[in-house]
């Protein structure tokens, strides 16, 4: 990606504990625990990937990081300050596109700097700088059903970045998308990641996008989720999908992320959970694969 001279705000990049954390719904005496005693931090400045089942209960603890819940125990801190409510520190792109359909790629790009009545000579600025970044120059003026799903997702990028946060959490964004635009994407995103030093936390369900893109890597059991695992995913930067395909350490990595996805399956798979046969199916599928 190429350095295009714009002046851009400084990141300050957030650091995440999360300590003792369960979330259970329901009433007293029918409650559902969805997370369970989950203690983790999204480091400094790295890309940390959580992965688990479909589920588990990882958008819960999204919700959870984002301020609009709180957990039943535990603590979230960011910077050693509590987590009480949303805040544009911690920004949430979501599963689903969060774009307004009546605005322009460029309007739904400020809309955050335009809300808080932010909107700045270098607020401008950055937005042109963004909107390069994201290689959208041209959609400016387009509407989201008139840009493709990439599109969409390289515009809900840029329009989350903007807003300078400390920490990004990202939701599955690329779900959904077909698998060359996704590969893309993951290119496009780690390039973002590697140049802006920001602190980002990333959910997914796919084993390829994680090794890809981790720094870090935790990973997840069934429901309630807890965490099993953190691996240190120690592949060179920039990455690029060519080297990555072949590359024997990412490859390892990958193999024994399964193990541990696979012994989890067939953990909940003997305790009759329903969700577990789906879970034991993916996963020995794609160990199979590799
Ligand atoms: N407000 C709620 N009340 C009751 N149950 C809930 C609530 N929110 C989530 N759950 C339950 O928590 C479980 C986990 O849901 P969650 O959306 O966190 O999973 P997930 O890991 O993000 O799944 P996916 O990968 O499919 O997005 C589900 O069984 C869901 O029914
Ligand atoms: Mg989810």
């Amino acid at each position: 990606m190429s350095d295009l001279g714009t002046p851009r705000p400084v990141v300050s990049a957030g650091e995440i504990t999360v300590s003792g954390v369960s979330k259970s719904y329901g009433a007293t005496g029918f409650q559902k625990e969805v997370v369970r005693e989950c203690s983790f931090s999204i480091e400094r400045g790295k890309l940390t990937v959580m992965i688990g089942p479909s589920g588990c209960g990882k958008s819960t603890l999204i919700r959870l990081l984002a301020g609009f819940e709180a957990p039943s125990t535990g603590t979230i801190k960011l910077d050693g300050e509590s987590v009480s409510g949303p805040s544009r520190d911690r920004l949430v792109l979501f599963q689903e596109s969060a774009l307004f359909p009546w605005m322009t790629t460029y309007d739904n790009i400020l809309y955050g700097p335009r809300a808080r009545g932010e909107v700045t000579a270098q607020v401008l600025e950055f937005a042109e700088f963004l909107l390069n970044k994201v290689g959208l120059q041209d959609f400016r003026k387009k509407y989201p059903t008139q840009l493709s799903g990439g599109m969409q997702r390289r515009a809900e990028l840029a329009r989350a970045m903007i807003n300078n946060p400390e920490v990004m959490i990202l939701d599955e964004p690329f779900r959904g998308l077909d698998a060359m635009t996704k590969e893309l994407m993951w290119e496009y995103y780690s390039g973002l990641f590697e140049e802006s030093g920001r602190t980002n936390f990333f959910v997914t369900t796919d084993i390829d996008e994680a090794v890809f893109l981790a720094d870090r890597m935790l990973i997840m059991s069934n429901i309630p989720t807890q965490v099993r695992a953190v691996l240190e995913v120690d592949v060179p930067r920039p990455r690029k999908l060519a080297d990555i395909v072949v590359s024997d350490r990412a490859n390892q990595i990958k193999m024994e992320a399964l193990s541990i996805l696979h012994e989890e399956a067939m953990k909940s798979f003997s305790r009759g959970s329903k969700a577990a046969a789906d879970f034991v199916e993916a996963y020995t599928r794609r160990t199979a694969k590799s």
